[in-house]
């Protein structure tokens, strides 16, 4: 659904707004003195205003006290409306940036909107993009998401998602970068980077690190749902990726929709306030998410509307996304002295600000540039690199026999509904994308493979009969090797999309079996936006590849890969559960006061009876088409003071016969500490191509901020005492050294 205006485009132009009638239309001044020129002129409803956000375009969320179209108009043109979400396209932003700047003092709107993994040419989502270990690629991949974006009249995207989250039933695992705190903090920082960039050239847009704070942690996977954290959890494992992203420059920050220590996020004075802004120093503004400020009503914090407008104002909460309720309440609340102007100036200042730092003031259509809109979308440039990014986030699970990669030359016969599905491979962040423009498994594949059948073998409700199973059979007894796409559909992944059974269908198991019968090798192909319980499709196949949600360039990316066009080098950033059982399950766990077996303690032991404690696949694991051998680890020394750096080393060498990419992660344990620390914590990685046959040595750089962590009141702790370094392919299959830290 498009915002319709049904109004002529006016003929305003952009220098009618340029002239420097007031200080603040001044270009040469600088922001803080524009700004401060354009409070002073504001009335109180003018500022409430700026605090407003609307949407205007398709709901990505429920309607809430809504407002007409015309009413809506009405209100863009007398400055009670700051910013709209969900309006893009050149032609629409302009259209009402257009009432905007009718109004008295002319402030431009911003335009937000949720470019999650790309705006039309889609990336792979995120959680899979993580899997990549890329850094560097990461970055590059926001920034075109950020180019398209931008030519299409947003100015602002509501990501990066930076919840850390152990939780595959909740289906917004997604839009984060997995259970690492540490990895998801480099990979948030590198998106914020790229989203934002150079603000100045038109090709970037403002980030928003999203949803501050501890959103990932909602009880049982279920979305909306409560939240329990202690303090010592908040500090050391979900306000780092926050943090880093802050760091990293973020303009904006979005609230989360939970509870945190009995007060919804929104209305949270020590999460927005004590942390983010004074501990944090963030400078940019905070805005609710969808209806969130609304919302403490419901959770039982607020009395009513103007409750909560007063509540989310006071914990430093500044931009209203669709409840509605701040421009309505805040004149009101001034006026009778429970909030000050101060506070209101801050709020709106803040957001003015950005919109300042955009060049909105000095040309409000600076976004709106038809010719530009077109030559940057989707270009074959934007796709090669979306493919690039889809190849390197396939995580190879499983390769017996190295059946993988593929012989071009060998009949293949292709099973799975998924694998000739567009709309099954798209999830519901995808910007403008169209998903008759991505590539399917069977169009991937055919390019690559000339002998290759294709039939459903399940329905898209992932159930399956007899006559698909036969038709399957039958497939798969004609040809050299079955490749089968199974999964959960893209459309099952994201906001409000929970899941209790985040596993492989019977219809699909039933499948499998049935394919194993055969007697032809197996590859399975894994669809789903979240680490699904794969236990008992593992043992009836012979290779398993996690394929994720990959985007516009899906199967040419999954086609590559499986001929070994691509060799596969991503390794998985959420551990895979053995059971759902398990869940939450993470490999930076604690160690319990009865851990395991080997301690000594007979049968009384932290474990499950029914089934092992450990997952099917642990943090970091990811195989390639090469192999790879790691040898001892070497330290600089064994004891070590707090000031000096560690240098740790180890050899890495390609035993294989390809040419790979290797992530070599290295890890850390505190055996003692007045916080107790996990048994292994992430500190670094690198990623390096190795030549077959070559050994690389790699060394990191181990210092004091590796080493500490964070008391309750977010105090950043350097204590004494004994340490492990572990090193290896993954956060299981480590090499260990020991020193004292002094
Ligand atoms: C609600 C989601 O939680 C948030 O992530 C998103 O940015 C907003 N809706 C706007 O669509």
């Amino acid at each position: 659904m498009k915002f319709i205006f049904g109004i002529a485009l006016c003929s305003i132009t952009v220098n009618s707004f340029a002239q420097t009638k007031f200080p603040y239309q001044n270009p040469a001044l600088t922001i803080e003195k524009r700004v401060a020129d354009l409070l002073g002129r504001m009335t109180v409803e003018e500022k409430a205003g700026q605090l407003n956000q609307l949407n205007g375009g398709a709901f990505t969320g429920p309607a809430v006290n809504n407002v007409g179209q015309n009413e809506k108009i009405k209100m863009v043109q007398s400055g009670a409306v700051g910013s709209l979400l969900n309006v893009v396209g050149v032609a629409d932003t302009r259209a009402i940036q257009t009432e905007a700047v009718k109004s008295r003092l002319h402030i431009p709107l911003i335009f937000g909107y949720d470019v999650i993994h790309g705006y039309k040419t889609i990336f792979p989502i995120p959680l899979a993009e993580a899997c990549s270990w890329d850094l560097e690629a990461i970055e590059k991949n926001s920034s075109i998401a950020a180019k398209e974006a931008s030519a299409a009249g947003v100015h602002w995207t509501f990501a990066p998602m930076c919840d850390v989250s152990n939780d595959p039933r909740w289906g917004r695992v997604m839009e984060g970068a997995g259970e690492d705190p540490y990895y998801a903090g480099l990979v948030s920082a590198a998106r914020v980077k790229g989203f934002q960039g150079n603000l100045n050239d038109n090709k970037h847009v403002l980030a928003c690190v999203k949803h501050f704070a501890a959103y990932g942690l909602v009880e049982a996977g279920r979305e909306y749902n409560q939240v329990d954290v202690s303090r010592v959890m908040l500090w050391n494992k979900y306000l780092p990726p926050y943090k880093a992203a802050v760091n990293a420059g973020a303009a904006t920050v979005m609230n989360a929709f939970s509870v945190v220590d009995g007060v919804p996020a929104s209305a949270n004075k020590y999460l927005v306030t004590d942390v983010l802004k004074n501990k944090w120093g963030f400078k940019g503004f905070v805005v609710s998410d969808w209806a969130s400020f609304g919302e403490e009503i419901n959770h039982g914090y607020a009395e009513d509307e103007k409750d909560a407008a007063l509540k989310s104002l006071q914990a430093g909460s500044m931009m209203d996304m669709e409840s509605k309720i701040s421009q309505k309440y805040l004149p009101e609340l001034l006026k009778e002295k429970k909030i000050t102007t101060q506070q209101l100036d801050e709020a709106a200042g803040k957001i003015l600000y950005q919109k300042f730092r955009l060049g909105l003031f000095d040309d409000p259509f600076k976004f709106c540039n038809e010719a530009n809109e077109k030559a940057v979308m989707f270009t074959a440039e934007n796709r090669a690199i979306a493919k690039t990014a889809a190849e390197k986030s396939i995580v190879l699970l499983k390769n017996n026999n190295n059946i993988l990669p593929l012989d071009k030359n060998k009949k293949v016969a292709l099973i799975g509904f998924y694998a000739n599905s567009k709309p099954d491979l798209f999830d519901f962040w995808i910007g403008q994308g169209n998903s008759n423009d991505a590539v399917t498994v069977y169009e991937g594949l055919k390019s690559k493979i000339s002998n290759i059948s294709f039939c459903n073998g399940y329905n898209g409700d992932n159930s399956s009969s007899e006559t698909l199973i036969n038709e399957a059979i039958q497939n798969a007894t004609a040809a050299d090797v079955v490749v089968v796409n199974i999964g959960i559909s893209g459309k099952m992944a994201g906001e409000d999309r929970s899941l209790a059974y985040p596993q492989i269908s019977d219809g699909q198991i039933a499948l499998l079996k049935a394919l194993q019968k055969t007697g032809k090798p197996v590859v399975a192909l894994v669809s789903s936006a979240r680490p699904l319980i794969l236990t008992l499709a593992e043992p009836l196949v012979d290779a398993l590849v996690q394929g994720w949600i990959l985007g516009t360039e899906h199967g040419n990316a999954v086609a590559s890969m499986l001929v070994g066009d691509y060799n596969p080098s991503a390794k998985t950033v959420m551990t895979f559960p053995y059971a759902i059982g398990q869940i939450p399950i993470y490999y930076n766990h604690f160690n319990t006061g009865r851990p395991t077996t080997t301690d000594g303690l007979g049968n009384w032991y932290s474990r499950y009876r029914d089934i092992p404690n450990e997952p099917l696949y642990p943090f970091g694991y990811g195989l390639s088409y090469t192999s790879y051998d790691y040898s001892e680890v070497k330290l600089s020394s064994s004891t070590i003071t707090k000031s000096a750096t560690l240098k740790v080393t180890i050899n890495v060498k390609n035993t294989g016969l390809m040419d790979g990419e290797e992530t070599v992660q290295l890890y850390i344990r505190d055996y003692a500490a007045s916080v107790i620390r996990p048994v292994k914590e992430l500190k670094a990685f690198k990623k390096i191509m190795i030549k077959a046959g070559e050994t690389k040595e790699v060394s990191f750089s181990l210092t004091k901020d590796d080493l500490s962590f964070y008391d309750a009141d977010g105090n950043s702790i350097i204590e004494s005492g004994k340490f492990s370094v572990f090193v290896g392919p993954n956060s299981r299959d480590t090499k260990k050294a020991d020193f004292i830290l002094n």
